[in-house]
């Protein structure tokens, strides 16, 4: 009988270090099947580091096979993967990952932001690359575990965090585009600083439809690598054009969908004379966002204006533009949180994007930062998603 899930349970520890912190969640009625090996040699911490360079001292990893399900997951020194030449994920782009991040708050406690939509979001994507289900409870539990061995490396900071990336490949050892018989899910952590130093500055997109990021039917919804592999060249295009990042477009009608790798927020007077907060709906083409699932939630509760998701083209935007109807425009995501937009390459014309107030961008920064830190609580987050690490 193949076992379908992996359980965080009957945990048992090879290595050494620091005892106390390691059985300080054990009881005996969790059966855990977590077993960890701490590193003998801990790395020391950067004061400052480039995003996604310097890693944690640890990692998780969990294998599965088609025959033996599930294995005991590991939380192991941080080191090297050995892959198969013909591994699937190296051929056939069979993998996705997930992004999050674990913030310290001025209580010293961490805590993961909505950590269950990664999960989610996280199961959907394995679902659409043919690689195993997984218990999402049980992978939280294993992350949360890895976090908790590696809580030095979150920095003391309100404004710098700890980024969680967990990544799902096949590894199936031979050639041949099919379901793999073998795969790997591992966790690796690093070091982010904040884009909140830069908030201030607003960034250009170029705006072409001779690419497109994400169609009906596709798996742009999901987050697997090949998305955004196929994305760099037109990325590259965009700078050859002064600009920072690609908004994507789709469709006859030029639909805005997307920039970069964050949601987009447009802060406007819709058509009908109304003050909206709108962005794209999840219909196959954009990527669910956790950020932009809060700031739906956290806008819908100050109840000041229409919050929608709805289908927003390059047309509408650019006769706003002209009317001055367009009060700010936004990405968003767990990278930059929330990225003011000051201008549109399309067309041959810079668009000017008004970006001066910052009147949402900074209040919604403000407030998923205080949520994030533990400073606030929100009724909605606090209650059922925030997961205190150090609890
Ligand atoms: C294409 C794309 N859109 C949006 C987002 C924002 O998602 P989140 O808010 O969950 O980070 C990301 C980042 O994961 C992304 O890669």
């Amino acid at each position: 009988m193949v076992q379908a899930t992996f359980s965080a349970r009957r945990e048992k520890i090879k290595g050494q270090p620091n005892p106390s912190l390691i059985f300080a969640r054990v009881s005996s009625h969790q059966a855990a099947d977590l077993v960890v090996q701490l590193s003998p040699a801990p790395k020391s911490k950067p004061a400052e580091v480039d995003f996604g360079s310097v890693f944690t001292d640890h990692m998780l990893t969990v294998e599965w096979s088609l025959t033996e399900g599930w294995q005991a997951p590991l939380i192991r020194p941080f080191g090297n993967l050995s892959l198969h030449p013909a591994c699937s994920s190296l051929h056939y782009g069979i993998q996705l990952f997930e992004g999050l991040k674990v913030y310290r708050g001025d209580d010293g406690r961490l805590r993961l932001f909505r950590p269950t939509l990664n999960m989610k979001r996280m199961a959907s994507s394995a679902k659409r690359a043919c690689l195993p289900a997984f218990d999402q409870s049980e992978l939280l539990e294993c992350i949360r575990r890895l976090v908790e061995i590696e809580q030095d490396w979150v920095p003391h900071s309100n404004s710098a965090s700890l980024y969680i990336r967990p990544t799902f490949i096949g590894t199936e050892p031979s050639l041949g585009v099919k379901k793999p018989a073998r795969a790997l899910l591992y966790v690796i952590l690093c070091q982010a600083g904040s884009y909140f130093d830069t908030k201030n500055e607003a960034v250009s997109l170029w705006a072409d439809p001779k690419y497109t990021r994400a169609w009906k039917g596709g798996s742009g919804d999901c987050k697997m690598g090949g998305n955004y592999g196929c994305s760099l060249f037109a990325q590259y295009e965009a700078e050859d054009y002064g600009c920072q990042q690609v908004l994507w477009l789709y469709g006859d009608d030029q639909q805005i969908t997307e920039a970069g790798t964050m949601n987009i927020f447009l802060h406007w007077i819709n058509e009908d004379g109304e003050e909206e907060l709108a962005t794209p709906p999840l219909d196959g083409i954009i990527l669910p966002g956790v950020t932009r699932q809060s700031i739906l939630d956290i806008t819908r509760e100050w109840n000041e204006f229409l919050v929608s998701e709805r289908y927003l083209t390059m047309a509408q935007l650019c006769s706003a533009l002209r009317q001055q109807r367009v009060r700010e425009m936004f990405g968003s995501g767990t990278a930059a949180m929330i990225c003011p937009i000051g201008h549109i390459f399309y067309q041959g014309e810079n668009l000017h994007v008004p970006c001066q107030d910052q009147q949402i961008t900074s209040r919604l920064a403000k407030e998923l930062t205080d949520i994030q830190v533990g400073a606030r609580t929100h009724a909605r987050t606090q209650k059922t998603e925030v997961n205190d690490v150090s609890r």
